[in-house]
């Protein structure tokens, strides 16, 4: 008996193993660019377009298929992903997080961009500014056949390719939208697989396969071919790429009866032997769950699992009322950052990555192992993480009185920061920084220093948040993700045109946010026509007048010679070449009067006159946006993310 659990076991492990590949190859991608986007509007898309995009993923987990819409009026955002019907959920979950950091590269960012699809073998995720959700067919419809012939018989060939696009275009609408088969005659067998989305009717799904069964007639004698519509997908190939294992619906002949009679004594074997079954199933699912830890975290999983680092995800969960909207705290570029309450009481910030980690799980383990280890009053500290669950999450400590970019621009605009206060924030941040540069023994770039990164605690301590985030992601991943996020303003332009970071992209970033608090005016990438609060504040420094430019919501009072060596300590750290800023601990001692306060030579924008840095760099502002040439660098990062498997 035990012998024929066993083989039970193997079979059902058999089964498993067939099912795992999320085959995340791509197969189109397509960008559709519309060049009628304001500039103002683009920065609400990127907005809208993370929240709708935030929204698929769980929605997804539960159900493999998620369309939402987010924004109003000509900004708003339409989005839909659906996985291959034939993917087990965690297959699906894996390929649809790599098609969405894949979809960066089509962003509402670029110019001009409103739209974009992508196919992988696994999956489908699309954008678009329109209600896209039940339709068939599109101009922008794509069919992709293999260069290379099939090598054998080609009448054969085609006509196995013919009859089997055929049968599936018949067969797909009929069962759900969704049908796997082979052809297999004179000797040559050709596989294949159609589906329609899930929130096509089936009238639209026969019409969406019956184009694509005219379109596959140009890619019949090829070795493969896919259509992709807009409503579905249909692929044919001489390899079994698709898994059926676990549906009923092939047309194959012959393998077809050897497993129904296996499953037949399988189940008459159950019949006999509910007990033994019933414990079976429970070691089966157990073994199982472990082969699938094993297999994302290698031999990090019980070094994991001991380490007070690793939190469960069900546990987060609950912390957060299941990431309950009113707990939501803010919407960085990598995440969405949400309160919880741990079952002792203790509050936390959650973050929910907007990537997903497993494929580099034991590098983003092992940073967050060290990133924990940094300790200082002006950081938030990390204090683990969950990477275990279908989605990755990191745990922070909770910093109770919102962040710095509230108390200007947010929801406590009305509640201004006295004078001392923002001095406090000033210095403490700038501490924070050196640490990271200087004195931390991991030397972190911040990256993305901005004042939403910069909270601050009941007494207006400032915590500088999000550090690390750069270590976390293998080579430079938040890249695109950062920029999207609409903080373009705070970085530096070396950063921005060649992608090179060192620590005096952050100092830049720190001169924009001093200016920002100083004059309390927002310094605003997004707008090319308004005037860019460094470019004034650069004239007024240039003229010698440069407290005109301080918060008038002070009144007056703040010592105006203090406020002006702040605003020039911000044109210094702020300036166009990297070489010319100060590091942050030379900052720090010219906050607190230890250091001469140098004079900036150089704008904080680039223009014609201080070429020198880089002939390639074009002679306009700093903030205008990077148009597609310059922003290659980035793509290419994205790209690599993506490995094969
Ligand atoms: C561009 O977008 C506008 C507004 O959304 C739309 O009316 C127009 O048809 C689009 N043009 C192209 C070429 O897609
Ligand atoms: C869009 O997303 C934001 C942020 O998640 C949310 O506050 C807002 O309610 C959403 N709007 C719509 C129309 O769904
Ligand atoms: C789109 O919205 C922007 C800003 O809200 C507005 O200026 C513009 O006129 C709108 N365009 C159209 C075609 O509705
Ligand atoms: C199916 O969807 C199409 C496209 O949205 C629509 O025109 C048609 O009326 C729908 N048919 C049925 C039977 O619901
Ligand atoms: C087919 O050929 C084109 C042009 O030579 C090339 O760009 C493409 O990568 C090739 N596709 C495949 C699947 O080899
Ligand atoms: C291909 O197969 C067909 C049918 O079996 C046969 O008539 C034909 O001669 C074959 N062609 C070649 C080139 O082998
Ligand atoms: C395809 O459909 C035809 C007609 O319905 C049927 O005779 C044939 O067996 C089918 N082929 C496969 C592989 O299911
Ligand atoms: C069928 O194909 C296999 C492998 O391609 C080959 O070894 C075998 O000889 C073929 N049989 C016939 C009858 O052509
Ligand atoms: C899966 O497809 C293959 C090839 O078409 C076939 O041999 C096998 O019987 C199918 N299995 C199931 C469970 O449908």
């Amino acid at each position: 008996m035990s012998c024929m659990l066993l083989l039970l076991l193997c079979l059902c492990l058999l089964v498993n193993h067939v099912v795992s590949d999320p085959r995340t190859k791509e197969a189109a991608f397509i960008c559709a660019t519309n060049n009628t986007a304001s500039v103002q509007d683009r920065q609400t898309l990127v907005e809208n377009f993370l929240a709708a995009m935030d929204v698929l993923t769980p929605v997804i987990a539960g159900r493999r298929y998620a369309a939402s819409v987010n924004g109003t009026g000509n900004t708003t955002v339409y989005a839909f992903g659906e996985c291959m019907k034939d993917l087990s959920q965690s297959d699906c979950n894996l390929c649809f997080a790599q098609s969405k950091i894949q979809l960066i590269r089509c962003l509402p960012f670029q110019r001009g961009t409103r739209a974009g699809r992508l196919f992988l073998d696994g999956c489908y995720i699309r954008y678009d500014d329109y209600n896209f959700f039940s339709e068939s067919l599109s101009a922008q419809d794509k069919i992709v056949c293999a260069n290379s012939t099939f090598g054998g018989n080609q009448t054969v060939w085609k006509a196995n390719v013919m009859e089997l696009v055929r049968n599936l275009s018949v067969q797909a609408p009929k069962n759900d939208g969704f049908f796997v088969g082979s052809v297999n005659q004179r000797n040559i067998t050709v596989y294949g697989l159609a589906q329609c989305w899930e929130v096509l009717n089936g009238t639209a799904c026969e019409k969406c396969l019956s184009d694509a069964l005219t379109e596959i007639d140009s890619c019949a004698s090829k070795e493969e071919g896919r259509v992709m519509n807009a409503g579905c997908y249909l692929r044919f190939s001489p390899q079994k790429f698709y898994d059926n294992s676990t549906s009923d619906s092939g047309t194959g002949n012959g393998g077809n009866r050897r497993l129904a009679i296996i499953l037949s004594v399988v189940s008459a074997v159950l019949a006999l032997l509910i007990t033994s079954a019933a414990v079976l199933f429970f070691v089966r699912k157990k073994v199982l769950k472990k082969r699938r830890e094993k297999k994302q975290l290698g031999a990090l999983l019980s070094t994991v699992n001991k380490s007070k680092l690793n939190y469960s995800y069900e546990v987060l969960e609950r912390a957060t009322n299941y990431f309950h909207s009113s707990n939501k705290l803010g919407q960085g570029g990598s995440g969405s950052v949400y309160k919880g309450v741990l079952s002792d009481g203790k509050a936390v910030a959650i973050k929910r990555l907007f990537f997903n980690t497993t494929q580099w799980v034991d590098h983003f383990f092992n940073e967050v192992n060290l990133i924990s280890d940094i300790s200082h009053k002006n950081l938030v500290k990390l204090l683990g993480c969950s990477i275990t669950g279908p989605e990755s999450l990191l745990v922070y400590e909770y910093v109770p009185n919102q962040s710095l970019h509230d108390y200007f621009f947010g929801a406590k605009k009305n509640q201004p920061l006295r004078w001392e206060l923002r001095y406090k924030i000033i210095l403490g941040t700038a501490e924070g920084l050196a640490y990271l540069h200087e004195e931390s023994k991991l030397r972190i770039i911040h990256r993305d220093i901005k004042l939403s990164n910069i909270l601050l605690e009941e007494d207006f301590t400032p915590k500088i948040a999000d550090f690390g985030l750069a270590r976390l992601f293998p080579e430079d991943k938040t890249h695109i993700s950062t920029a999207i996020a609409g903080t373009l303003g705070y970085m530096a332009p070396e950063y921005v045109v060649h992608g090179k970071l060192t620590e005096k992209a952050d100092v830049y970033s720190f001169g924009v946010a001093v200016i920002e608090v100083v004059s309390g005016k927002r310094n605003n990438a997004f707008s090319e026509n308004s005037p860019s609060v460094l470019k004034m504040v650069w004239n007024l420094y240039g003229t010698g007048r440069l407290h005109e430019v301080i918060d008038p919501v002070l009144e007056g009072n703040y010592q105006v010679e203090e406020a002006s060596r702040l605003l020039q300590i911000g044109l210094l750290c702020a300036q166009a070449s990297a070489e010319l800023r100060p590091s942050m601990s030379v900052v720090v001692k010219m906050l607190t009067g230890n250091h001469e306060i140098l004079q900036p030579t150089q704008p904080p924008f680039i223009s014609s006159s201080s070429a020198e840095i880089s002939p390639r760099i074009p002679s306009e502002t700093y903030n205008s946006l990077p148009d597609s040439n310059t922003h290659s660098s980035g793509n290419r990062m994205t790209e690599s993310l993506i490995e094969p498997r």
